[in-house]
């Protein structure tokens, strides 16, 4: 047998475990010989033929994208804490808790990046990875100089057929991506069964929120209409926007039948009304001006500045006081949610 070089992942095709044939760009099993990736080294083991469009037109969105967000795993610890645009990043970073000699697993991930602040907790392997190879060789390429000591992994990965082994995760990570997949049911089952016991499952999307949810499909419906010929979404996102977002009950039932222990966080009933508010109402540059963010170099590291920081930071200051009154609390739209296996 050639010399191969080891990963955290199982081959698709014979299901062994995924050891690489050492030399030439294009990745090969080493058992079965396979061939296990792109000409130019991605990993793509995605199977599902019934995945391609959607694969493609995420490839689509993806090519040439730009990365704006240094590499520096200390410095991107900034848009997990101060980062006011988002505050339940730090609820997030929370839940994934110790990962001191763990194997994390990020899905869904496209070309963020911040979750290389990950490296700073000294996992044993850190995999990245996306059903779109395009957004997989966007980061690998914009992180190349961080991987000092072979812990980060790239993939193309089908979040509803994960390759890893039973029980051989420790902790599994989506940001805003669960509500992309076909079968939610399918995707906790395998996430429950690549978890060892302990292992967490750390998510964020939007949560059912019934006030917005009445208005959505009643007065606000047009407005909504508006917003998305400004801003086109997907035909996935359009899906659950009408459908109203996960339901905290319902996916605590369909937790606890793979075997997890469910929690739920929610937050951000002014953020979100100010998104959804910016989305109908101000054009896409003002929108991006609002959002933005830029890095400038401090001593020997990155410091994170961000224009409108303190109208992010006032929005999230009324939003944390509303959280007491009841009627705001079961309709705060962000949530972070997961679960602990048994
Ligand atoms: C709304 S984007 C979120 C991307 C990223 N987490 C972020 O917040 O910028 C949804 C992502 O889900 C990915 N996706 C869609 N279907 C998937 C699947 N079956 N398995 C894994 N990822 C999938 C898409 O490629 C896309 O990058
Ligand atoms: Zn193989």
């Amino acid at each position: 047998m050639p010399a191969a070089t080891t990963t955290p992942f199982r081959c698709p095709a014979c299901r062994e475990p995924l050891a690489l044939v050492a030399g030439g760009a294009e990745p090969r099993c080493a058992r079965c010989e396979r061939p296990a990736g792109t000409a130019d080294g991605i990993l793509d083991l995605v199977t599902d033929p019934a995945l391609r469009g959607e694969a493609d037109h995420f490839d689509a969105e993806y090519a040439g994208v730009r990365i704006g967000d240094p590499a520096d795993p200390d410095a991107l610890g900034q848009l997990w804490t101060s980062y006011p645009n988002a505050p339940f990043n730090r609820a997030l970073l929370q839940r994934i808790g110790d990962v001191e000699d763990a194997t994390v697993v990020l899905l869904g991930n496209g070309t963020l990046v911040k979750e290389l602040h990950l490296l700073t907790r000294r996992p044993r392997a850190l995999v990245f990875s996306d059903l779109s190879v395009a957004a997989m060789r966007a980061v690998r390429d914009h992180v190349a100089a961080a991987d000092r000591e072979q812990v980060l992994h790239f993939a193309a990965i089908d979040a509803q057929q994960l390759p890893f082994a039973d029980a051989s995760v420790d902790v599994v990570y989506g940001y805003a991506f669960v509500h992309h997949l076909p079968d939610v049911d399918r995707f906790l089952a395998e996430v429950a069964r690549v978890l060892a016991p302990g292992g967490r499952a750390v998510f964020m999307d939007n949560a059912m929120a019934p006030l917005w949810q009445a208005a959505k499909v009643r007065v606000l419906r047009p407005l909504m209409d508006l917003a998305h010929r400004r801003n086109p979404i997907s035909q996935e996102d359009l899906r659950v926007t009408l459908e109203g977002g996960f339901g905290v009950e319902d996916f605590a039932a369909r937790i606890r039948a793979v075997g997890g222990e469910p929690f739920f966080e929610r937050s951000g009933f002014v953020h979100y009304l100010a998104t959804r508010a910016s989305d109908i109402f101000l054009s896409p540059d003002s929108r991006a001006r609002l959002s933005r963010r830029r890095w400038e170099r401090r001593g020997g590291g990155w410091r994170l500045v961000v224009p409108h920081g303190r109208l992010l930071r006032t929005l999230q200051r009324i939003d944390d006081r509303l959280t007491r009154v009841p009627l705001v609390e079961r309709n705060q739209m962000r949530l972070v949610w997961g679960f602990v296996r048994a």
